[in-house]
């Protein structure tokens, strides 16, 4: 009898062990220091980025895009995101790019796309003029590709407007890889 309780006490020391102690080692990318660097007037009113952490227990920078429009942003509006990998003290332009159009990236892309979704932005294009905050953004580690090939870089994101050959807004963020160990990613990752 008193081998059998302690077996079942073993038990449930070792359930709680596991779940309280298990945590998996999770790649993200760490982004901080954004800077919207210059917006056009005639289409927007406003346009900044912001980034957040939410106490000293955790370490993600959440970020935010606030910004008005006065055109509607539809299909017509390309993004174009460059990659480049700090080198030396220098950004170096990288492999590493992005291109679609206003539309592909909000409804579609799920690199920086579903940040903008889970951020609130779920309304398919084009988005009609107005204010949009979207906030608490991250890049899901799920879609960063295995073998990355830096660990320190930039992203730069220029919008532009072909059809009447305008920029539109240029911004960019200082990026990491970076590790951390967490019983549930879930949880930090938007
Ligand atoms: C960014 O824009 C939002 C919305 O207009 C504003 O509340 C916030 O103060 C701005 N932040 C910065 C850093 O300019
Ligand atoms: C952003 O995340 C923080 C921390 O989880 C939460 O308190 C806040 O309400 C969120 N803000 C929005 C607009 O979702
Ligand atoms: C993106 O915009 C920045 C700032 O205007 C500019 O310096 C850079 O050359 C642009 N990048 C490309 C690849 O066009």
């Amino acid at each position: 009898m008193a081998g059998q309780i302690s077996i079942v006490y073993l038990f449930l020391i070792l359930s709680l062990f596991y779940f309280n102690c298990v945590s998996e080692k999770v790649t993200y990318i760490s982004v901080e220091h954004p800077r919207v660097s210059y917006y056009n007037p005639k289409f927007l009113t406003y346009a900044n980025l912001t980034s957040v952490r939410y106490g000293r227990a955790n370490p993600i920078y959440y970020v935010g895009l606030n910004f008005e429009n006065i055109l509607p942003f539809d299909t017509s509006i390309y993004i174009d995101v460059y990659f480049y990998e700090l080198l030396t003290n220098q950004y170096k332009r990288s492999f590493i790019e992005f291109h679609f159009n206003w539309c592909y990236l909000v409804e579609k892309d799920m690199f920086f796309g579903s940040a903008i979704r889970s951020a609130g932005l779920t309304r398919p294009c084009p988005h009609l003029p107005g204010q949009y905050n979207l906030l608490n953004m991250t890049i899901n580690p799920s879609v960063i590709p295995r073998g990355f090939p830096f660990t320190r870089g930039r992203i730069y994101a220029n919008f532009t407007h072909p059809k009447t050959k305008s920029r539109v807004a240029d911004g960019y963020i200082d990026m990491r890889l970076a590790s951390i160990e967490t019983k549930n990613p879930k949880t930090l990752f938007l």
